[in-house]
């Protein structure tokens, strides 16, 4: 009889189900993309739904149900804090306690009402399930591990070493010093909403000046050699208050925070620069320690700060390890894949099998897929004009339509699991192209104008456009754009403000190249994803160029898109010029006119 484990992360943020079969991942997904609530944090019914299914089982079938992290360890955590600084938390207590009484401490009973389940449940702690997703999947027979957070039970952050299939978590630091919650904090500060606003403030950072690196140093926390630290906790208010930051946070830094969607000040920028530095910073010294602690030459990565992949890519160029491992689900829905991986090697013994040198993510595409028949149904059952083209005519089509500058919604195969679109549901155009940035973010993604876009590039050509020669499937590596690619900017240029900088062009792919020449890379390899290789490779033999602007297929504050009505109802409300799902090409031009059933803008606070 086969092993059938469910993982379940759930009721912080980003809740997800992942199911294994004898270790294999047969399928993993984020409730979010089916509920189209982004970050949805509730019992994830519809993922565990989808991922039973694909596996062709009851629930009653499972060999075991194993749960992210302990909620008693964390119940206590929350109930220390709440008493240690009682009565200033009190209000916070108050409405946090009924659910904590209500739901959480009975994670057992909503398991099993919510799947019909009658079975074992496993329990793991928050940093073991990161650990696990980071080292178990990971190419490597042995290598050093080290997550970092917000908080989970306790934890923040931890490291250790995993070994075959035995994981082994060294050391620890403890809540409230944790750098998600620093990071968080400046998240909030300046504007961005906390647990999806980071990466706008990593986006954000090469505009500022770092002014305040050494007041975040001094002031708001110790940092020691090691990397670990502790905050000073006047600055912050999660302990007792409802928001990140105190009142001495906000006399430090000279003023309240910024109000969301308000404009975007050099203030803003210059702390994003300062906080990202100062994590950059902690994520050496850490990678430093970890690696002498351990002797291994191999790191293993995850946790929501190991999504900040800008200190990534700091820690391959200048960290002491030889090789990096990232998993691609680093926050807490990757944490539903780990504790399934550590129930079945710890709580079950099984061996683990590797040295195929690759990765068991199979590409992180593990979600839902829909055949030419379903998308076809669909297409037809709405009365939607299309063209249906065999593979090799679409790839060229596609290619010859990216490069005259239009933009494709291009979805096929299996959904993503984790935060980023990998090439099954992207949003595609042509990076050559110096008006692609800022049409893609206001026309397209309605966000802000500064947000960088991501290259995917051909993996054989990967040192022809950037300071890498490895891989990054995942995207989670930021490098430079090579130096003879560069555009340096001239004195008038550099002397604009801020954002202004934007819209002058850094190298020959600058809708992929931020001010600081850097770039988030995706390397895309033939095993891995087939399709999306022969489009990059048909657009290179068209234009020369091996790179496509890869951006996840969404407007901003929703998911990203699961099923071909998704990806039609984003086609429509953008401008998006052309769709394509599966073997199916539609052009904006020629479809019945879009109504709007309800004012979706204001569902995903858009302009
Ligand atoms: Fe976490």
């Amino acid at each position: 009889m086969a092993c059938h484990i469910l993982g379940i992360s759930a009721f912080y943020h980003d809740s997800a189900a992942c199911l294994l079969r004898d270790g294999e991942i047969v399928a993993a997904a984020q409730e979010e993309r089916f509920t189209r609530m982004k970050g949805d944090a509730d019992f994830p019914a519809r993922a565990v739904d989808y991922c039973l299914h694909v596996g062709g089982l009851s629930s009653d079938q499972l060999t075991a149900v194993a749960f992210y992290d302990k909620p008693l360890l964390k119940f206590e955590r929350i109930l220390e804090t709440y008493l240690g600084v009682a009565p200033r938390g009190i209000r916070s207590f108050l409405m946090a306690m009924p659910l904590w009484l209500k739901e959480k401490l009975f994670i057992d009973r909503l398991i099993r009402k919510g799947i019909g389940y009658h079975g074992r449940i496993l329990y793991a702690e928050h940093h073991e399930s990161h650990a696990a997703s980071a080292f178990y999947p990971s190419p490597f027979d042995e290598a050093a591990i080290l997550t970092v957070d917000g908080v989970g039970e306790w934890a923040t952050a931890s490291f250790g070493v995993g070994r075959g299939k035995d994981i082994e978590l060294q050391a620890e630091m403890h809540f409230p010093h944790s750098l998600g919650l620093l990071y968080s904090a400046f998240t909030y500060y300046t504007g961005f909403k906390v647990n999806s606003g980071e990466y706008k403030v990593m986006g954000l950072a090469p505009y500022g000046e770092p002014k305040h690196v050494n007041l975040i140093l001094s002031e708001l926390m110790d940092l020691k050699e090691d990397g670990s630290f502790k905050l000073n906790m006047k600055y912050f208010n999660y302990l007792d208050g409802l928001t990140m930051t105190s009142e001495a946070f906000h006399q430090l830094f000279g003023g309240p925070p910024r109000e969301p969607e308000t404009k975007l000040t050099q203030k803003e920028m210059d702390l994003a620069r300062s906080v990202q530095v100062v994590c950059e910073e902690v994520m050496l010294r850490m990678a430093r320690t970890v690696h002498a602690r351990t002797a291994q030459d191999n790191l293993c990565l995850a946790g929501g700060v190991a999504l900040n992949c800008v200190a990534n890519g700091r820690i391959l160029r200048e960290g002491p390890f030889k090789r990096l491992w990232i998993q691609p689900a680093a926050g807490d829905a990757g944490g539903a894949l780990g504790v399934a991986l550590l129930a079945y090697h710890r709580y079950f013994g099984a061996g683990r099998r590797n040295g195929s040198g690759r990765d068991k993510m199979q590409a992180a595409l593990l979600g839902p897929a829909f055949t030419d028949e379903e998308i076809q149904a669909f297409l037809q059952g709405r009365g939607i004009p299309y063209r249906q083209l065999d593979q090799d005519s679409l790839v060229r089509e596609v290619a010859e339509i990216l490069s005259h500058e239009k933009v494709v919604g291009w979805f096929q195969g299996r959904m993503e699991f984790g935060p980023r679109a990998l090439g099954n549901r992207s949003i595609l155009g042509d990076p050559r192209s110096p008006k692609m940035q800022a049409q893609m973010n206001l026309k397209i993604k309605f966000r802000e104008g500064f947000r960088p876009f991501a290259p995917s590039v051909l993996r054989e050509y990967v040192a022809d456009y950037f300071e890498l020669n490895e891989d990054s499937p995942y995207m989670l590596l930021v490098a430079s754009v090579k130096r003879d690619r560069q555009i340096q900017m001239s004195e008038t240029e550099q002397a604009l403000w801020g954002i202004d900088k934007l819209n002058v062009p850094r190298s020959d792919i600058p809708a992929v190249t931020h001010i600081d020449h850097s770039a988030r890379i995706q390397t895309v390899s033939r095993k891995d994803n087939p399709l999306y290789y022969d489009l990059l490779r048909a657009f290179e033999d068209l234009t020369g160029c091996g790179v496509l602007v890869n951006t996840s297929f969404n407007v901003r504050g929703e998911p990203i898109v699961c099923t071909p009505e998704d990806a039609y109802r984003c086609f429509m409300r953008t401008h998006i010029d052309y769709l394509v799902m599966g073997a199916f090409l539609l052009e904006k031009h020629g479809q019945p006119e879009w109504k709007e059933t309800k004012d979706w803008r204001q569902e995903f606070q858009l302009d």
